[in-house]
């Protein structure tokens, strides 16, 4: 891939007919009214109700007229989404401030499928990556594979942050029904000693695994948790042990094996899958020990289906275009700066910390490819918590607040399996008030309580306006069957492409993540200074140099 195919067709959105169509459209949205659209149209639950994979989507309750749905509908055309998605798909290096191709979707590609990227095909080495990840797996999994005294490994902990953590920890959790009985797995992300400590609180260095997860092989917070792992190793089993239970997934094979871990130990990862995509690659090692393999392939079955749904499905009923498409539209048109993902699954409970890195790092930019300034804002702040929690904590903001939150609810009609082995294949009551609680929340949300109901109802009238809810506030519900490893991946994959969706039409680059950059090089300034004993650089702001004098006071 070289820069003659820079900016695939990218256009501004700001100079098509149909961003400035709704512009027009937005400054009449304060007639756009749920209840009166669903009175007007019967048929608008189900016109607005779209199926993916094992999914039903109902995007009834955004506030989406006839003609702002067409006007994004143009809106996608009119900035050669399609064409866009395609190159990246077929490799094209879309990734353009790095040059490279962003083709996490080649990671689910069936081995018959060939994307050639400088001269090689991805596919096929991702499939025979991952037949020597399914063999550790498996190995790990019946107790083939043991630590340096010949026992089985009962704990594996991953360490690795942002994307070498997020995915996996998330995925891990949310299938937890699916885990292997006799193995526990941690993830250590944080430089604070106290999370290594809390994972190795119980753990056996002789039945203890370590997947240090560092694409780059160089984030210190990765490394550092690493370092102490190691020694942890080397003082109870002695340095020979390191081998045995230390594997990396890296782009950076020396690095790795420079840091000790045996060459047969390294998986790669590549430079064309970024951090926050990369859970199906082998980063997901993790998950696919505590899983199994075979489980795992359901989870890329998911994801498949949902790039194979985004490639085929005309755009009018391509869910995770029309999911970006209505971020869009909530985001730039109606100015609402955060979203609320809020799974009712406790399994699903990391789900919104996942999504806020797959969405405010990809799309948390200022300027465009072509790094023209952006004339509008990008990503909302993504936050949620599991229901029904959250309904006992922020959801009064959500019904009576002064700012507007788009929701996304995402609820099962099962539970998860294995999850209450004593209720096994019964009916749970519990599942039932899940379901419940999310319809009513997504129903008040959107057609809230109104004075003269609340009157009707014989509240006092001084109470009146205090339990009036003014209702027509947005949110789509993603209801599935059950959160299976095929449903997670579809899941993931919905998401995943959302985000692409939104960053190709503003313009933006998704896969890159300069704004990180700063932070981490002033951190290791600071810790050098910290570190020796001399008084701070003259040259830092005076704020900086107090707080560092304090540290050295109070240390
Ligand atoms: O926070 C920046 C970041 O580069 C993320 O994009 C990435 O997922 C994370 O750090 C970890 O990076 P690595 O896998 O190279 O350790």
């Amino acid at each position: 891939m070289d820069a003659s195919n820079r900016h695939h067709g990218m256009v501004n959105p700001t100079e098509t007919p149909a961003w400035r169509e709704l512009c027009a459209l937005a400054e009449r949205a304060d007639l756009i009214n749920l209840r009166r659209l669903f009175a007007d149209n019967p048929e608008r639950a189900d016109q607005l109700t779209f199926t993916v994979g094992e999914f039903c989507v109902d995007v009834s309750k955004q506030l989406l007229s006839h003609d702002v749905m067409a006007a994004l509908l143009d809106l996608a055309n009119q900035t050669n989404l399609s064409e866009q998605l395609a190159a990246m798909q077929a490799g094209a290096a879309i990734n353009t401030t790095e040059a490279r191709p962003a083709l996490h979707t080649a990671l689910r590609s069936p081995l018959h499928e060939s994307i050639i990227v400088n001269g090689r095909n991805v596919v096929d080495e991702v499939h025979s990556v991952r037949r020597r990840l399914s063999t550790l797996a498996d190995d790990v999994r019946h107790g083939q594979r043991t630590g340096v005294t010949g026992q089985a490994f009962d704990t594996v902990i991953n360490l690795g942050i942002g994307g070498s953590d997020l995915g996996p920890a998330m995925a891990s959790q949310a299938l937890a029904g699916y885990g292997h009985p006799r193995l526990t797995c941690r993830f250590v992300s944080n430089v604070d000693l106290a999370d290594l400590a809390d994972a190795l609180s119980d753990a056996n260095p002789a039945t203890t695994l370590f997947i240090v997860s560092s694409k780059s092989f160089s984030t210190p917070e990765t490394l550092a948790n690493a370092e102490q792992a190691r020694r942890w190793l080397q003082h109870h089993l002695g340095d020979e042990a390191v081998a045995d239970h230390m594997v990396a997934i890296s782009a950076n094979r020396e690095r790795a094996t420079a840091f000790g871990i045996a060459d047969e130990n390294c998986f790669p990862v590549w430079d064309w899958v970024g951090g926050r995509f990369s859970l199906d690659s082998a980063i997901g090692l993790a998950l696919m020990i505590a899983i199994g393999p075979e489980a795992f392939d359901q989870f890329l079955r998911g994801l498949r289906d949902v790039d194979e749904h985004l490639a085929s499905e005309p755009i009018a009923s391509n869910v995770p275009i029309l999911l970006g498409l209505i971020a869009l539209w909530n985001r730039c048109f109606l100015n609402h700066p955060t979203r609320a993902v809020l799974p009712y699954s406790h399994a699903l409970r990391r789900f919104p910390a996942f999504l806020q890195q797959l969405e405010m790092e990809s799309n948390g930019k200022q300027v465009r490819a072509d790094g023209e300034p952006v004339t509008f804002p990008t990503a909302p702040v993504i936050w949620g918590e599991p229901g029904t929690n959250g309904q006992h904590s922020f959801h009064q903001f959500l019904h009576q607040g002064t700012s507007i939150v788009p929701c996304d609810l995402i609820v099962f009609a099962r539970p998860s399996p294995n999850q209450s082995p004593e209720l096994a294949d019964g009916f749970d009551p519990h599942q039932l008030q899940l379901v419940a609680n999310c319809l009513a929340q997504a129903e008040a949300l959107a057609f809230g309580r109104s004075a003269d109901d609340v009157a009707a109802a014989g509240i006092e009238p001084r109470l009146v306006a205090h339990r009036t809810f003014p209702g027509n506030r947005p949110s789509t519900v993603i209801f599935g069957t059950q959160l299976t490893p095929t449903s997670l991946g579809q899941l993931v994959a919905l998401y995943e492409h959302q985000v692409v969706v939104q960053a190709l039409i503003w313009g933006i680059n998704p896969f890159d993540q300069w704004g990180v950059e700063l932070g981490k090089t002033l951190a290791t300034s600071i810790a050098d200074d910290l570190a020796s004993a001399e008084p701070p650089d003259p040259r830092r702001d005076p704020s900086t140099r107090n707080l560092m004098n304090r540290y050295r006071d109070w240390r």
